[in-house]
């Protein structure tokens, strides 16, 4: 059920389930989202910074456990992602192997860090069979930008994911603060996003008109990241 909606220039914000939502939506060119990877994130982080009350020394805030990530979205969820759209990227694809088919193209952010207590990299599965490849960008750098999700996503790295789908619009059924919709304002694609918790749609909102707002938008679009083949 869509509870709200906000409309923002090319983007369509919604409040609700994605699962039902999505089964009202028109097909779109491509899905780009981070879901829930159900590994108690909170939990995982106390004592390490993140979750665990204040900030540690680097830099790292507290955001409390979030209650979302207990628990992974249902294999009904993945058969929805993968009907509404002819692309599909989804972070955290290794925690959802059993949901979703071998593929050939994984995406890999390297956080250009190493032997830290969190990852050197993440995963995306992505339903294609072409080379992997890695975006390379250190996750401290990320920082500068302020942070408002626990589990935020950096903007560089959701604009790369675009380069990897068909014109048109795209969806984030687990939008978060909104990062791949603040990616497609910058690329000049038409985005809906959606997401369960209220404090978030309002919070992803909010940096979609802020990114509207930005008299420069348009100006010096960020220079094509260097790209590996893994295999
Ligand atoms: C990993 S976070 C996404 C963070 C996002 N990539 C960002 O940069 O801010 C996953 C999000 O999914 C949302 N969520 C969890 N279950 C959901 C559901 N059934 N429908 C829609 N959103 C959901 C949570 O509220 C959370 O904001």
């Amino acid at each position: 059920m869509i509870e709200r909606e906000e409309i923002i220039g090319n983007c369509r914000l919604i409040l609700g389930d994605c699962l039902t939502v999505m089964r009202q939506l028109p097909n779109v060119a491509g899905v780009v989202t981070d879901p829930p990877y159900g590994i108690n994130y909170g939990g995982l982080l106390k004592g390490k910074g993140d979750g665990a009350g204040g900030s540690d020394k680097n830099g790292w805030k507290s955001y409390g456990a979030p209650a979302w990530d207990q628990e992974r979205p249902d294999r009904r969820t993945f058969d929805e992602i993968r009907k509404i759209a002819p692309r599909q990227i989804i972070w955290g694809g290794n925690y959802f192997t059993d949901y979703l088919p071998p593929t050939m193209r994984w995406l890999v952010w390297d956080k250009g860090q190493r032997d830290f207590s969190l990852a050197d990299c993440e995963f995306a599965w992505v339903n294609e069979n072409r080379a992997a490849r890695i975006f390379t960008y250190p996750r401290a750098k990320a920082l500068q930008d302020g942070k408002v999700h626990p589990t935020q996503k950096l903007v560089e790295l959701m604009v790369w994911c675009l380069k990897f789908l068909p014109a048109g619009t795209v969806l984030d059924p687990f939008m978060g603060s909104g990062t791949t919709g603040v990616a497609c304002v910058k690329q000049g694609r038409p985005f809906i996003g959606i997401d369960i918790d209220a404090g978030y749609f309002q919070l992803a909102c909010d940096r979609i008109r802020k990114t509207y707002a930005q008299p420069d938008m348009f100006v010096g679009r960020p220079p094509v990241p260097r790209q590996e083949t893994l295999f």
